[in-house]
């Protein structure tokens, strides 16, 4: 069997670019410089684990995702060298071939193949709003999981539950860490997730047969152990005190900080301002959008530019973002709304709904 090695030289890569994105592998998951090496030489040899693709209550917006970075990268030949047996936006099979498929892998690696999940799965009235062959996402996840090494729930979906779970979660829908308790589950959060971090954890994964280091959340902590705001290229700006105050003002123009304008960077835990998007090009403050926090817990529900239709007019009034803005003085009103706002995503409570629960609405 072609090892990932051929796969490199067939592609037109070189022994020396190899080495050197094992290099910065090592460096980005914060490993000693002896770890390139050793990333390079278990990497070479790396058998070819069967992975099970699992979509549930999702956009395919993470499949967009990893599927669309620059071709040829090296993180693409990682993705195309493991044995990807079954997934339902990418494979040519349908029907009973499809599901057969996913069995013989199961059987084949039993104990060994990894699942990648992403969407959230959707619990209420027996988990009819998300089917796959006439089974629901959730008997799926159990059987399927049963003798996986190891689930990486790719996404805010699946990692937190995201979007299907915001308010008012009409679906019930869930995490999975919330249902797979006796596997490791490891999370990459990020509406979508970066491909670098979605590729990167595989590459570990082949190499050592491990996942990175990983926080509470069960995020590695190698692309996760930072916020946006400590590497974010406008940090002077904000230190400085001079923020937008609109999207076309001439501080926006000259690149000044976004806080103001509801930038979720301060509290946002993800590789965004170091790794970016698209072979490294730009990530959404760099395209003059702050961070919407999308890689955290409940981060539509917590607010920032955009309101839930769920939610009524004007949510923050007469609630406790007013009540607090009020108190603090020497700062906007602004200012204040995004630190109620940014310190409901920090405790992980989304407090719009909290207030509206409390007030009865
Ligand atoms: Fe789509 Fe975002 Fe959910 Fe991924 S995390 S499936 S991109 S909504
Ligand atoms: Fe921090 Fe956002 Fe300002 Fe960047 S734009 S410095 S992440 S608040
Ligand atoms: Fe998401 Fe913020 Fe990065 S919105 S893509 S975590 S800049």
């Amino acid at each position: 069997m072609i090892n990932l090695a051929e796969r490199f030289l067939d592609a037109g890569i070189s022994r020396r670019a190899f080495l050197q994105y094992c290099a910065q592998l090592a460096a980005l998951m914060a490993l000693p410089p002896s770890a390139g090496r050793a990333f390079a030489e278990a990497l070479i040899t790396a058998p070819r684990p069967s992975v099970i693709w699992l979509s549930f209550q999702e956009c395919t917006g993470c499949t967009e995702a990893i599927t669309r970075s620059h071709s040829p990268t090296i993180e693409n030949l990682i993705f195309s060298h493991i044995s990807l047996d079954y997934h339902h936006t990418l494979q040519a099979a349908a029907g009973d071939s499809a599901e057969i498929a996913r069995s013989e892998a199961m059987q084949r690696q039993r104990g060994k193949y990894l699942i990648v999940v992403d969407g959230a799965v959707p619990l209420k009235d027996g988990g009819i709003y998300s089917t796959i062959a006439g089974v629901s996402n959730y008997d799926l996840l159990r059987e399927t999981a049963k003798d996986a090494a190891a689930i990486i729930a790719v996404g805010s979906c699946a990692a937190f539950g995201g979007l299907p779970k915001a308010n008012p979660n009409p679906t019930g829908a869930v995490a999975i860490s919330d249902l797979i308790q006796d596997k490791p589950v490891i999370n990459l959060p990020g509406c979508p997730p970066i491909p670098v971090v979605m590729t990167g954890v595989l590459a570990h994964y082949l190499a050592f047969g491990t996942s990175p280091a990983l926080d509470r959340l069960s995020r590695p902590k190698a692309f996760y152990g930072e916020t946006l705001h400590d590497r974010c290229y406008r940090r002077p700006f904000y230190d400085q005190g001079k923020f937008a105050k609109s999207f076309d003002d001439l501080a926006a123009r000259q690149g000044w900080c976004l806080f103001e304008l509801g930038c979720k960077g301060p509290v946002t835990s993800n590789s965004c301002a170091t790794i970016k998007w698209n072979d490294s090009t730009s990530f959404p403050i760099s395209s003059g959008h702050g961070c919407l926090g999308c890689s955290e817990p409940n981060f539509w529900d917590a607010g920032g530019f955009y309101r839930a239709l769920s939610l009524p007019a004007d949510p923050l009034e007469n609630t406790t973002a007013s009540a607090i803005t009020g108190t603090i003085a020497g700062i906007s009103v602004a200012v204040a709304n995004r630190l109620v706002q940014n310190t409901a995503i920090l405790e992980h409570q989304p407090v719009i709904v909290t207030d509206l629960e409390k007030s009865g609405g």
